[in-house]
């Protein structure tokens, strides 16, 4: 570790310089908190990014695996997108007044995820909270059910942990506005009888998920998880939301058309837009029809759902170009192959080296963990986190010009990714394995 920090240090001048000149401006010294989550003792400030590559002001390109955490899934500034954002740009940007390309975007998004009726905001945060909204009032009821281990952006009520069986605030979120136990309940991921008791009492408006978890290492649903989830959510009253912010890395139509899903709402963000601030939900015919009459009579802009910028013209032809043109069943066929490749080629090194780590695909994403068999819950997750590890990896990637997402070992493929790209990690990777799994480190460690 400390032969790669004095390493990171000695390649990067140019961004400790300005992240110093940072600090005095900025809180933390970045536009947005989260971006001194790297692995390097400073982030690397950009330059520029294209396509699966991003360039730092020290003049280093990386094969970026990160994509912007999903925000650039599908390339970084794809040309059909930039094309149509340059036109957009200059005919009008925000007019809060639609354009006809909002009901491409609708129709589109209906023939894709099934959902008939369709609304916009800027982020995926935002398409959470209104869809939660519209849950609390079609159903008249107050609680939301999330699970344990989830994130769906900055949303009050789904910012929680359980513990000990109770749902306290998650550690680190700074002035959450009320006891989370009023608003929420939480069970483990894959935990049916759990999730029966929980919503046993026709008290809970919505249960608010991604279809796998996405944000505490990758959780896939058991079988028929998802059958039985549809199964109790419309037993007790209980509309279901699923999130496809991350799990749009399963196909054009997300893990809901791929693994035909039936929920009342489904959110959409980040990606959607081709990274343009972008986010959707759709919606029943069944939650329209409950939810059209207020909406209607509202006659102010104090419903809590929408905001001024949202569904504006230029984030709405981004979403209309990124689908038509990128978020494709063609990327796809080149994604999925290579998502195989990479897992692939970590997978046999795990083995050849018999290491008690596995991996878990999803879609055009692959993540490591470091236990032997992928995780169920957040629980058995949690437990398999190592952050020193962690660190070292990302680190050791992002020295031989690879980024990983800071979070967790994400690994996302884009539609402008390249076999060699994925040998240029599979290569690090197994340079990593081989010096911890080295005689001397072995040594170093009985000491
Ligand atoms: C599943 C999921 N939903 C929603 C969000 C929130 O997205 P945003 O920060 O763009 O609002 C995230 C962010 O990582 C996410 O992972």
């Amino acid at each position: 570790m400390q032969r790669e920090e004095k390493n990171f240090i000695e390649t990067h001048p140019r961004s400790k310089a300005i992240f110093e000149r940072a600090k005095s401006s900025l809180l933390v010294g970045v536009p947005m908190n989260w971006m001194i989550r790297w692995a390097g003792p400073y982030p690397i400030f950009l330059k520029e990014a294209k396509g699966a590559y991003v360039t730092d002001v020290d003049e280093h390109q990386y094969v970026d695996l990160c994509l912007g955490d999903t925000g650039a899934m599908f390339g970084h500034s794809p040309k059909p997108v930039v094309d149509a954002v340059v036109r957009q740009v200059r005919r009008g940007i925000t007019m809060m007044l639609p354009t006809e390309d909002s009901i491409w975007v609708g129709e589109e998004l209906e023939r894709r995820f099934g959902l008939p009726y369709w609304q916009f905001a800027l982020t995926a945060t935002d398409a959470n909270r209104f869809s939660i909204r519209l849950a609390r009032d079609v159903t008249k009821r107050n609680k939301i059910l999330v699970f344990n281990g989830c994130y769906h952006g900055s949303v009050d009520e789904a910012l929680i942990s359980l513990k000990g069986g109770i749902v306290v605030p998650r550690e680190g979120n700074i002035g959450p506005p009320t006891d989370p136990a009023i608003t929420t309940r939480a069970v483990e991921f894959n935990d049916l009888d759990a999730l029966e008791a929980a919503l046993a009492n026709e008290d809970v408006a919505c249960v608010l998920c991604e279809p796998a978890m996405t944000n505490c290492g990758i959780i896939l649903p058991e079988p028929s998880y998802h059958d039985a989830l549809r199964g109790l959510t419309q037993r007790f009253g209980t509309l279901l939301i699923i999130d496809e912010t991350h799990t749009i890395c399963c196909g054009p139509g997300g893990y809901t058309a791929a693994y035909d899903l039936k929920p009342d709402i489904v959110t959409l963000g980040k990606p959607v837009g081709g990274g343009i601030p972008a986010a959707a939900y759709g919606i029943s015919e069944e939650v329209a029809h409950r939810a059209l009459a207020k909406i209607k009579a509202n006659s102010t802009d104090e419903s809590g759902i929408g905001g001024t910028l949202s569904g504006n013209a230029l984030s709405v032809a981004a979403m209309k170009a990124t689908l038509e043109h990128i978020i494709t069943r063609e990327a796809f066929e080149r994604m999925i192959p290579l998502a195989d490749l990479l897992a692939n080629g970590v997978e046999e090194i795990i083995k050849a080296k018999k290491l008690p780590w596995h991996i878990v695909r999803l879609g055009a994403r692959m993540e490591y963990g470091f236990g032997p068999s992928p995780p169920k819950n957040s629980k058995e997750s949690e437990a398999l986190e190592d952050p020193e590890l962690d660190k070292l990896i990302h680190l050791y990637a992002l020295n031989r010009g690879i980024l990983l997402t800071p979070f967790h070992n994400m690994t996302l493929i884009s539609p402008y990714t390249t076999a060699k790209d994925v040998d240029i990690h599979t290569k690090a990777f197994k340079e990593c394995v081989e010096e911890l799994t080295s005689p001397s480190v072995e040594e170093a460690k009985q000491h």
